[in-house]
C-alpha cells in the first residue's frame, strides 16, 4: 500500500501532484451533510461516534479529497473548561461570557474527561474509513479560542469586548492562554493516540490584533502545542489568518506547514515564509461563486507553482462557507487530480 499523498508531502517526498483537501470540507457545503443535518443538531451530531465519524468521512467519498478531518469544532475546549455552550442558528454562544465576569479564572475548571465522547469519534474513523485516508486532528489556537470566550459570541468576528479585555488585563490573559494551552495539549496528545496522522491548528482571528502583540502574547503558545505535537512524530500545520507579513516571523519552532489565507498571493508568502516550512492554501473560498472560466483562470495560476514547489498542499485561504455550489468544490478537487503537473518524480 503506497503512503498516502498527504503524508508523503508533509515528509518533504517528491509526488506527481499536490496532495488536497479543505478547511471545513464536511460541514457546510456537501449535499450528503446538510441531509443528514435535518435529523440532528450539531451536538447530536458531534457527540455520537457513528454519526460523527460518517460526516467525517463524506468529503473523502462525495469530494474525492486526500484526508478527513474529525469532525468537531474548535470551541470544545472552552466547554471542557466549564463553560456553557449552544450552537445556535446565529453561531455559537457561550452562557456567561469571561470579559462580563468579574474574576475570569474562577469557576474555569479545565476537565480533560469532557473531551472523551472525541476518542470514541476518532476511533470509530479510524475503524470505518476507507484505506489511505489519513485523519487529520486538529484544535483551535489560544488566541482564537479565547476570543469566543471572553467574547462569547462570535459570528461577525471583530469581537470588540474580547479585545478591550486583553488590553486592560494582560495578566490575566496570559494565566487564561496558559490554562487553553495546557488543556489543548492533552487533547492534541489524545487525538493523536487515537490515531490521527497530522495535527492542524487553526487561528482564524490571528490577525486581529497588532503582530507584534500577537507573537507576545500569543505565538509561544504554538511552539508548545506544535512541540507536543510533534513530540509523537506528527506533522504540525498552523494556519494563524490575517496575520499579513507576520507569516515572516514564523520559524520552523512554530509549525512544519504554514496555512496561508486567502488575502496573501502564494507566491509572495513563499518568498517571506521560512524555507524549511512547506505551505498549504490558499483559494478564496468565494471564488467558488464565480463563474466556471473565472474558476479555471485562477486556478491555472497556480500550475507553475505547483510544479516549482513540491512541499505544497493544495486547499482553501479560509474554511468553505454556507451556499457554496457543491459543483464547484469537487471540480476544484477534481482539477487538483487531473491537472497535467509537470514535476521531476
Ligand atoms: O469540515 C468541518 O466542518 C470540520 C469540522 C469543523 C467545525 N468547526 C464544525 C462546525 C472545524 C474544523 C471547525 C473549526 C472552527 N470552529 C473554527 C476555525 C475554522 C474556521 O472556519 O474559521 C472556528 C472559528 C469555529 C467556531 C465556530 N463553530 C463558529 C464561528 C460556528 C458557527 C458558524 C459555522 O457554521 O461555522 C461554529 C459551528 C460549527 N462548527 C458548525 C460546524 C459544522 C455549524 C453548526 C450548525 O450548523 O449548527
Amino acid at each position: 500500500m503506497p503512503e498516502p499523498i498527504l503524508l508523503q508531502t508533509l515528509k518533504g517526498k517528491p509526488t506527481s501532484r499536490p496532495p488536497v483537501w479543505f478547511m471545513r470540507q464536511a460541514g457546510r457545503v456537501l449535499p450528503s451533510y446538510l441531509k443528514i443535518k435535518e435529523k440532528y443538531s450539531f451536538w447530536q451530531m458531534m457527540q455520537n461516534p457513528k454519526v460523527a465519524a460518517e460526516v467525517t468521512l463524506l468529503p473523502v467519498y462525495d469530494l474525492g479529497v486526500d484526508a478527513a478531518i474529525l469532525f468537531s469544532d474548535i470551541l470544545v475546549i472552552p466547554y471542557a473548561m466549564g463553560m456553557g455552550l449552544d450552537f445556535t442558528d446565529a453561531g455559537p454562544v457561550f452562557e456567561k461570557p469571561l470579559a462580563q465576569r468579574k474574576n475570569p479564572l474562577e469557576n474555569l475548571n479545565p476537565n480533560p474527561e469532557k473531551l472523551f465522547y472525541i476518542y470514541d469519534v476518532v476511533d470509530e474513523i479510524i475503524k470505518t474509513r476507507p484505506a489511505n485516508t489519513p485523519l487529520i486532528g486538529f484544535c483551535g489556537a489560544p488566541l482564537t479560542v479565547l476570543l469566543f470566550m471572553l467574547q462569547g459570541l462570535g459570528r461577525k468576528g471583530d469581537f470588540p469586548d474580547a479585545v478591550k479585555f486583553i488590553y486592560q488585563n494582560p495578566e490575566t490573559t496570559q494565566k487564561l492562554v496558559d490554562a487553553i494551552t495546557t488543556l489543548s495539549i492533552i487533547y492534541a496528545k489524545e487525538q493523536i493516540r487515537h490515531g490521527v496522522e497530522v495535527f492542524q491548528l487553526f487561528d482564524t482571528h490571528a490577525g486581529l490584533l497588532p503582530f507584534d502583540m500577537y507573537k507576545k502574547l500569543f505565538l509561544p503558545a504554538t511552539k508548545k502545542i506544535a512541540a507536543a505535537v510533534r513530540e509523537e512524530n506528527i506533522p504540525f500545520i498552523f494556519f494563524p489568518k490575517g496575520v499579513g507579513t507576520g507569516i515572516a516571523e514564523i520559524t520552523p519552532e512554530h509549525c512544519d506547514f504554514l496555512s496561508i489565507d486567502w488575502q496573501t498571493p502564494l507566491t509572495t508568502a513563499r518568498k517571506l515564509v521560512h524555507n524549511d516550512i512547506g505551505l498549504q492554501g490558499n483559494i478564496d473560498p468565494r471564488l467558488l461563486f464565480a463563474s466556471r472560466e473565472e474558476i479555471e483562470r485562477t486556478l491555472n495560476n497556480y500550475i507553475e507553482f505547483g510544479n516549482q514547489h513540491q512541499n505544497w498542499i493544495f486547499n482553501l485561504g479560509h474554511g468553505f462557507i454556507p451556499g457554496l455550489p457543491f459543483e464547484n468544490a469537487l471540480f476544484l478537487a477534481d482539477w487538483v487530480k487531473n491537472t497535467d503537473w509537470k514535476r521531476n518524480s
